[in-house]
């Protein structure tokens, strides 16, 4: 008889032989940093997580920079929003400061800046708006100037999440005719129009004033669009890209892994961390156990990397049971 269960007989052999790990190093931090001053504000709808002035942020710096995880991903939250999103491209904007500063003190870390501009218009999308419709072309410039804007601050990596058509190739010539030929593109390739977004938009005070993104985030029914999508901007010069949501979207992740031979990230996103946050306060699940099977499966999925909210819980469950 075939005895498979001689292989899960007991902890050793289960270690063994397992095929998927998690590793510190595959994992990266979303940080939210708020212009003003002495800030530290829970956001509500994911527990654990905070947006920081820069002068309070060492505290969840310090966390990271000693937590052996492979880096952060930043947003930044500026006090003055415009339609033009002015304060995005501002080498002195908050983004750009609390860069220079975390570089400067943390040189170590490493820094991944999303470049989108829902963070810094007045009416929350993505792009530029014009009579109700989000222009694609006329977008292009203004990620160009803030992704120069960003890696001149020190960014590591650039990371577009807008999904304007094109905006890798005009980020990647922004970026080299800038001298800048060293700073890789991660680009947010297939990024589902996605309820699991909202509490993010609480965290980064960009929901979008009227309508949706679906007129350029992709339709979540999608899937050979979604590798399409990936096709495209390996084409235009991505150096990494992505697939977000995670976890409604593993099918994405493994097609994308077999397909293409750049590094895959995948993005468990805010409302993926809400929903364990809120089951596991209620004591309904074991938050532990649940993060490390969502992770493990990402990873078995065929992600390389993964943006999560639950890293630095994750790093410090990773000690203990290594200890
Ligand atoms: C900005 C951006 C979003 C997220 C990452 N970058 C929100 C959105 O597109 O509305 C979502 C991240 C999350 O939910 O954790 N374009
Ligand atoms: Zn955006």
């Amino acid at each position: 008889m075939k005895r498979f269960r001689r292989l899960r007989a007991n902890e050793n052999i289960r270690s063994l032989v397992r095929e998927t790990r998690i590793d510190k190093g595959d994992l990266i931090y979303p940080i939210f940093i708020v212009e003003g001053e002495n800030i530290k504000n829970p956001v509500e709808s994911m527990p654990g997580v905070y947006q920081y002035s820069l002068d309070r942020a060492d505290e969840v710096l310090q966390e990271i920079n000693n937590s052996g995880i492979a880096g952060i991903l930043i947003f930044g939250i500026p006090k003055r929003k415009d339609a033009e999103a002015s304060s995005a491209y501002d080498d002195n904007g908050v983004t750009q400061c609390a860069i220079r500063y975390i570089k400067e003190k943390y040189p170590s870390l490493l820094v991944i800046a999303d470049v989108c501009l829902c963070e810094y218009t007045s009416h929350g999308h993505c792009g530029v708006v014009c009579g109700g419709e989000i222009l694609n072309d006329e977008t292009l410039p203004l990620l160009s100037k803030m992704a120069v804007s960003l890696a001149k601050a020190g960014a590591d990596i650039i990371a577009p999440s807008d999904m304007m058509d094109g905006r890798v190739a005009a980020i990647r010539q922004a970026l080299d005719s800038n001298g800048l030929i060293n700073i890789p593109i991660l680009s947010y390739s297939a990024k589902f129009a996605s309820a699991y977004y909202s509490p993010f938009r609480d965290a980064a005070q960009s929901a979008p004033e009227f309508g949706d993104r679906k007129s350029y985030q992709m339709d979540y029914a999608n899937g050979k669009e979604a590798l399409r999508e990936i096709a495209d901007d390996i084409a235009e010069g991505a150096d990494m890209v992505m697939v977000k949501p995670a976890l409604a979207y593993l099918d994405v992740v493994k097609e994308a892994s077999q397909r293409f031979d750049l590094p895959l990230v995948a993005y468990n996103v805010s409302g993926e961390y809400a929903m364990v946050k809120a089951a596991s306060e209620k004591g309904w699940i074991d938050e532990k156990k649940i993060v490390s099977e969502n992770m493990i499966a990402i990873k078995r999925a065929g992600a390389d990397i993964i943006i999560t909210y639950h890293a630095l819980d994750l790093a410090k469950w990773i000690d203990e049971y290594y200890k």
